[in-house]
């Protein structure tokens, strides 16, 4: 229940920052225009980087990059344990994701977004050092009833009867690797369907999260920065999270156990992000069920946000036409 006595003390992520954050995935969203379909997803990125950067540091909080662009892309800027924002509000931990999707972008193909999220100071797991995350996402349905430690026919079944509808109305939602060759067959003999992303699993987890959506679940091997990401969009749907690191090799396992991993350990959504004093912004950069994608036409640009509060449990959609003159 949301109280009405909440804690508005200003050194705490607040609703206005939430709003303040949007600004930051439009900019990104909008420099990523040119890009859009003209397959230079380095040059898209590197556009929507520079954006999100240039606005953070407008914004009033002391925000340290905890899951940046980091060691993905070898970038300057946006790396973990940069300080940004005025250095003056409330203390946070942030997360970035200037383009979730690069590839989406490049070839002009649904559901890349433009991702802020951002929780109370110390919150957030790092997982950084390792590159993978197996995850398993539903609705408010799936909490307590679903566990990533179960086969995928069972989590279906289960869900299936939370959900009161039967197995083959279950639709989950899984990335199109080789590495869940087995697993899409064993969604498919449960008799569940699927949809195959081809990228973009912080909107494919968030689109199983909501109500009303078209999928039910979303499963399967995904980057670790967007499982923490997730996560806090998660807070603010009441939905189901937990992860699983996925190491790569030996070397990574060494890697995230140094940094203090647990690579046996399933993440809870308490895990990935301590607390409900979360905000997660996104902008569509190519059409998608969650959001519209950036649109240029004439002397205007659209953009479309959502702005999902733990705290509050709200999810906030945000349709702003901005001027191109100014942003010559
Ligand atoms: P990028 O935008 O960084 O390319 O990430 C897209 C994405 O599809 C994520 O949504 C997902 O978690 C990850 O890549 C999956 O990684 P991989 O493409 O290596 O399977």
């Amino acid at each position: 229940m949301v109280s009405l006595t909440a804690d508005l003390s200003p050194l705490r992520p607040d609703r206005n920052l939430a709003m303040e954050l949007v600004r930051a995935t439009e900019a990104a969203a909008i420099r990523a225009v040119p890009f859009i379909g003209r397959g230079a997803k380095e040059a898209a990125d590197g556009a929507a980087v520079d954006a999100m950067r240039a606005f953070l540091g407008t914004v009033a909080f002391q925000g340290r990059v905890v899951i940046g662009e980091g060691e993905k892309d070898n970038a300057p800027m946006l790396f973990n344990g940069e300080e940004v924002g005025t250095g003056t509000g409330p203390a946070c931990d942030i997360a970035v994701d200037p383009i979730d999707g690069t590839s989406l972008t490049a070839a002009g193909r649904q559901n890349a977004l433009s991702v802020i999220a951002v929780s109370d100071r110390g919150s957030m797991l790092d997982a950084s050092s390792v590159f993978y995350m197996d995850k398993l996402v539903t609705g408010p349905a799936g909490v307590g009833v679903v566990d990533i430690r179960l086969p995928i026919g069972e989590n279906i079944r289960k869900l299936a009867g939370a959900l009161g509808k039967p197995v083959d109305e279950i639709v989950v939602s899984v990335l199109n690797r080789p590495r869940h060759e087995k697993l899409i067959q064993e969604i498919r003999d449960a008799g569940a369907g699927t949809r195959l992303m081809s990228d973009g699993d912080v909107a494919g987890g968030i689109n199983a999260a909501r109500h009303a959506a078209r999928t039910d679940m979303c499963v399967g091997v995904g980057g670790s920065p967007e499982g923490i990401v997730t996560a806090c969009a998660i807070k603010a749907l009441g939905g189901h999270i937990q992860g699983r690191l996925w190491p790569r090799d030996d070397e990574e396992r060494q890697r995230g156990i140094d940094a203090g991993l647990d690579m046996d350990k399933v993440y809870e959504a308490d895990d990935l992000v301590r607390g409900d004093n979360t905000i997660f912004v996104a902008t569509g950069v190519t059409d998608g069920q969650l959001v519209a994608g950036v649109r240029r036409e004439g002397g205007y640009i659209y953009t479309e946000s959502v702005v999902l509060r733990g705290a509050s449990g709200t999810l906030r959609r945000i349709a702003s036409e901005h001027l191109v003159s100014k942003w010559l």
